[in-house]
């Protein structure tokens, strides 16, 4: 990663507002975003599609998958080997199947470079679970956001809904707990904060609170470019 690139990174648990709060803040600041978890979920979806259990084909799917995000109207929209999946990665089972995936170091280790070369001009927000420890850790800025459980599932809750995808409030509950417990645990890359993060607990505050509270640290580190 080059140093001059300035990049931000924001990590927590699933739930805790990271993609909402990234796409916000890289659309009113101009800069990329890599939203990390879409890469393990896009592996999740072709090694779900493709019946792949064992860990060197993994690793193989993880290296060669054919992605590709465009911008359409503020969002981004994913694309495996040309065909649009942003819905479809969004699926718990996806999820949950990309929480144990990205238990594997050889996956984690294939998806690294890639991860990396976001970091360009004029500036990166990286969303995930190790972007401030592993993949960022020059960064320049590293937030850690939380919730509870509980507020996440709700909005995960929220999130399905809007996006027409049955959804079951004490499951997702139950899920979100089951992939913090996993994604914590786990010995490759585990979800914990940067010793040099920000944290900050969104519980009780409103995106736009979170939006305003990061681009005030951004101008802080920043200065002038991003105000
Ligand atoms: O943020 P998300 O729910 O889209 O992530 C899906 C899974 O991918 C999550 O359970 C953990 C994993 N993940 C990871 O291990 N490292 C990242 N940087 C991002 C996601």
């Amino acid at each position: 990663m080059s140093a001059s690139v300035p990049v931000i990174t924001l990590d927590g648990p699933g739930g805790a507002g990271k993609g909402t709060v990234c796409l916000l803040l890289a659309n009113k600041l101009g800069w990329h975003m890599l939203d990390s978890g879409s890469l393990y979920r896009l592996t999740a979806l072709e090694a779900l599609r493709k019946d792949v259990r064992k860990e060197p084909q993994l690793i193989e799917i993880a290296k060669k998958m054919d992605i590709e995000y465009v911008p359409v109207k503020g969002q981004l929209q994913v694309l495996l080997d040309g065909r649009e999946v942003t819905d479809a990665i969004r699926a718990e089972a996806v999820g949950s199947r990309a929480s144990e995936i990205a238990a594997i170091a050889g996956v984690r280790q294939a998806l690294l470079e890639r991860q990396r070369a976001f970091a360009v001009a004029p500036g990166l927000l990286a969303d995930g679970r190790d972007m401030g420890t592993v993949v960022f850790p020059q960064a320049q800025l590293k937030i850690f956001l939380t919730a509870s459980p509980e507020e996440r599932a709700k909005r995960r809750y929220k999130q399905l809904k809007e996006k027409g995808i049955d959804a079951n409030l004490p499951e997702l509950v139950a899920e979100l707990k089951a992939r913090d417990k996993r994604d914590c645990e786990r010995s490759a890359a585990p979800l914990k904060a940067a010793a040099d993060a920000i944290l900050l607990d969104t519980t009780e505050m409103s995106i736009e609170q979170v939006v305003e509270q990061v681009m005030q640290l951004a101008s802080q580190r920043f200065g002038s470019s991003v105000a």
